[in-house]
């Protein structure tokens, strides 16, 4: 399907140095997708979009892993993740900021491949599944996490209420942007791969505009690059605006974001 916007990797060359304080949640949903991941060892590890790290990070400990191969298409997201995993004696890397379908990982050659947070910005999301599951040595695990179906609806239904066509491009990136489990599971089976398990959660939030507006920035920037420094200024001043307006009475704005996971392993 042919993009609508900018790559995603532009908001993150952006934000490598303040990703983490903005996204938490993410690093709570690559805990439980690593928490899901059978119980053994698996000394080598793909982290597909790794960004700053946070799938790795938890992976090592708990999962006995002595080797990264680390792909991103962010060159200062990975300079992030290298730094963290220099103060980590015992465990070796192989870093790289390349697109996920040019990541050039032997076949073969992994025991686990993690991708979270990211599958939703890839063009091609059937062919980046295969690509892992070819990376895969057999009894390798794969394991998914991406928004899920009609996650931050009613952040999409109050845009879509402004009639503004720059704030529409934030409403249009989310609903794109959302992993229809029954697809996810759909591209693993074609990969050749058994799904263990395909689910979706869903967290009701309440934050304060503020810091859901720096999520957006965090994440989104790329939805406006082609407008001038002011005017990607104003469409973030608008969005914040929306944000205020449509908080409680006790300041905080309420959504409720969803999330697809997926755990499938190579035959062996
Ligand atoms: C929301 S971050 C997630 C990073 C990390 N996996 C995590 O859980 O925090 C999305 C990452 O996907 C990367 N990315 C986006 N499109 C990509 C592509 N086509 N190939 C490789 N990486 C890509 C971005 O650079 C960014 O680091």
């Amino acid at each position: 399907m042919p993009r609508r916007v900018p790559p995603a990797a532009g908001s993150f060359d952006r934000s490598a140095g303040v990703y983490d304080d903005h996204v938490a949640f993410n690093r709570d949903g690559a805990r439980r997708l690593v928490a899901s991941v059978p119980e053994g060892r698996y000394p080598r590890l793909l982290d597909v979009a790794c960004g700053t790290g946070f799938a790795s990070l938890e992976a090592i400990p708990r999962l006995g892993v002595r080797h990264v191969v680390g792909r991103d298409a962010s060159a200062p997201m990975v300079e992030v993740f290298r730094g963290r995993l220099a103060g980590m004696p015992g465990v070796t890397a192989d870093l790289r900021a390349t697109d996920v379908l040019a990541m050039d990982v032997d076949d073969a050659s992994v025991d686990l491949a993690l991708c979270t947070m990211a599958l939703h910005w890839f063009a091609d999301r059937g062919a980046a599944v295969e690509a892992m599951a070819r990376a895969l040595a057999p009894g390798g695990v794969l394991g998914v996490l991406a928004p899920g179906p009609d996650h931050d609806r009613l952040t999409v239904e109050r845009i879509r209420a402004e009639d503004d066509a720059m704030l529409d491009r934030l409403a249009d990136a989310i609903e794109d942007n959302q992993v229809d489990p029954d697809v996810l599971a759909g591209h693993i089976a074609s990969a050749g791969l058994e799904a263990l398990d395909v689910w979706t959660e869903t967290r009701r939030r309440a934050v304060i505009p503020a810091s859901y507006a720096a999520r957006l920035e965090a994440v989104a920037s790329h939805l406006w690059s082609d407008l001038p420094a002011s005017g990607q200024q104003d469409v973030v001043d608008r969005m914040r605006a929306l944000l205020v307006r449509h908080a409680g009475d006790d300041g905080l704005y309420r959504y409720a974001f969803v999330k697809t996971f997926a755990i499938a392993r190579a035959p062996s």
